[in-house]
């Protein structure tokens, strides 16, 4: 919306940078990741391939890939300082998005890299360990050392677990971290650009980013989404309670989007993700109660609100997808933020190359003309 001024709050609608690392069109419900329609890629990448292509524009060669995979998992393991920090949070009870905003902003103590590129990858591989080592501080479970010989995906499942993950539950995830790397002009990523803008560090960038996903109105809960499947509990129930949500005024969560007015993509490609980890390593009864409920939800709310056109949004099967996984509900955005991270360095990187100094104006509201009145007069 632009009043007559000029101002555009939230500024909807505004161009303010050129990307060649994402495409999203709402009326379409088209996600394009660096040229690749987001169902071509997410399920066949892996996270690091996905990477590769987003920081170099091209797919990795099996050398290249080999050498991103050895350099990330080379470089997982934490600094004492961040890791004394996390015991610290955990013995105050830190939210695990405070936890790694705060651990991230320790990332580069002590380093001494000065390359863009090489701190990329130093923060892509540790943001992933902040999220597991914390969770398991938080359960006062002892540490899982990384192991060198898994891919990112997976030693992130084995950080949490302890447990070597099976391939199902590694594709799921990789599927996941693909899907969710990057998602155009998003306000994290708009923050993060901002800030590397001033030719700043990258750590900064990538702490400020983590901040502002997670504010409510941005890394969201796909959490609340899982809750409406439990309490349903059986399909016979769905629509009961649903309409009763509805008849209360209430929305029904995972459903709808600003942007995307038809299903949203990342729903098409994560449910099919969900089900075939499910099928092959999961609890098949939830999956297709959750599939009843989806389809009792769109049928309603295409009642409730005809031609607004409320469909099902990635938190739905996010939800899923992760609780398939076995995380737990507040695990779920900082998994967001281990796979958005190479996203953000993508956009970093961009910007260090392309961007100009961001330096929106504002419209004054205020006073004019003021006099000073001395203290002891007001
Ligand atoms: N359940 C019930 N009604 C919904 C709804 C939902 N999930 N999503 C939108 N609506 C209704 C709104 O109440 C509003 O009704 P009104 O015009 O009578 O006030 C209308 O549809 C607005 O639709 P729209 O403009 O398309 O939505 P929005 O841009 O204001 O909101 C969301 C987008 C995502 C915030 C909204 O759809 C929502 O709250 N969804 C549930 C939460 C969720 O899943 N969030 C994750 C998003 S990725």
């Amino acid at each position: 919306m632009t009043t007559n001024n000029g101002f555009t709050p939230g500024l909807e609608g505004v161009v303010a940078a050129e990307t060649a690392l994402s495409h999203v069109d709402g009326l379409k419900g088209e996600l394009i990741i660096a040229g690749f329609p987001l169902a071509e890629l997410a399920a066949k990448a892996t996270f690091e391939e996905a990477t590769y292509l987003l920081w170099h524009g091209r797919l990795p060669t099996q050398t290249e890939l080999d050498d991103l995979k050895q350099e990330l998992a080379a470089l997982r393991p934490l600094p004492s300082a961040t890791l004394n920090l996390l015991r610290e949070a955990a013995q105050v009870h830190t939210t695990p998005m405070d936890a790694l905003r705060m651990a991230a902003a320790t990332l580069d103590l002590g380093s001494s890299h000065t390359d863009p590129l090489t701190t990329g990858k130093m923060v892509v591989a540790r943001v992933g360990t902040i999220v597991a080592s914390y969770h398991r501080l938080r359960q006062g479970q002892p540490l899982i050392t990384p192991d060198a010989t898994l891919g990112h995906a997976a030693n992130y499942l084995y950080l949490l677990t302890g447990e070597r993950p099976s391939e199902a539950r590694v594709r799921g995830l990789e599927t996941y971290f693909n899907t969710v790397i990057d998602h155009s002009l998003n306000a994290s990523t708009f923050a993060a650009r901002v800030i590397v803008a001033t030719q700043t560090d990258l750590v900064s960038a990538i702490t400020g980013a983590i901040g502002a996903l997670k504010g409510p109105l941005h890394g969201g809960a796909p959490g609340p989404a899982l809750e409406t499947v439990f309490e349903i509990g059986t399909a016979d129930r769905a629509e009961a309670v649903l309409q009763a949500k509805l008849d209360a005024g209430e929305r029904l969560m995972g459903f709808g989007h600003r942007v995307y007015k038809v299903r949203d993509p990342r729903a098409e490609v994560l449910g099919a993700a969900a089900e075939k980890m499910y099928q092959a390593d999961g609890d098949m009864a939830l999956y297709e109660l959750a599939k009843a409920v989806e389809a009792t939800a769109v049928r309603l709310l295409a009642s409730h609100k005809p031609g607004r056109n409320l469909q099902t949004n990635v938190e739905f099967y996010t939800a899923l997808l992760l609780h398939g996984l076995g995380l737990d509900t507040d695990l779920f955005t900082p998994t967001f933020a281990v796979g958005r991270t190479a996203g953000w360095l993508a956009h970093c990187f961009e910007q260090m190359k392309n961007g100009r100094l961001m330096r929106p104006q504002s419209r004054y509201t205020g006073e004019m003309d003021r006099e000073w009145v001395p203290i002891a007069a007001r």
